[in-house]
């Protein structure tokens, strides 16, 4: 049984949001997506957010969202967007928030999973393969550092993915 929150970190398509909310459904806890929190406080997806206000204030918001849950007492599962973990105040914020789980994947899975998205303004335009590669190089450390415990998930289950975070938690 958790007696932290659990926090779940790792590039767009890791499987976060179904990791979180699988795990949330087993161990009965609340599962919060801090995405999905700055979509409903703005009323604006993200693509409108980083279209009309800009990469910068969205990153804003991110720390906004992770003071707000370092407020809240109740235990949760959090998810939170892939970007978050790059600023070093929120890295610190991340680890008091609780238990922070690196999500690893590859970029031929995250190009296999996000073919034909539209919702990541990050991935978006004709050179996507590049762009993850890009991205998973500079960021993979950086998630590394924020997280105690790292999981490969390319050739995993969201079950079996629970399973290995349950074992942490043991
Ligand atoms: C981003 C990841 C997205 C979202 C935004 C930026 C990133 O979340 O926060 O598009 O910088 O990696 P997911 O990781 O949930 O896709």
């Amino acid at each position: 049984m958790s007696t932290e929150n659990v926090i779940l970190i790792g590039f767009m398509g890791a499987g976060k949001t179904s990791v979180g909310q699988a795990y949330a459904r087993k161990t009965g806890l609340p599962f919060v997506d801090t995405d999905q929190m700055i979509e409903e406080e703005a009323s604006m997806t993200i693509s409108d957010i980083f279209r009309l206000k800009g990469e910068d204030y969205f990153r804003e918001t991110e720390t906004g969202v992770l003071k707000k849950l370092l407020s809240e007492e109740d235990l949760k599962v959090i998810s939170v967007g892939g970007g978050l973990p790059l600023r070093e105040e929120n890295r610190a914020l991340l680890k008091k928030l609780g238990k922070v789980i690196f999500l690893q994947v590859t970029a031929d899975t995250v190009v296999k999973r996000l073919k034909g998205d539209t919702t990541r303004p990050l991935l978006q335009g004709n050179h996507v393969r590049e762009r993850a590669e890009e991205l998973l190089a500079f960021r993979n450390p950086i998630y590394r550092q924020a997280a105690s415990v790292t999981i490969a998930v390319d050739e995993k289950t969201v079950d079996e993915i629970v399973n290995l975070i349950q074992t942490e938690e043991e």
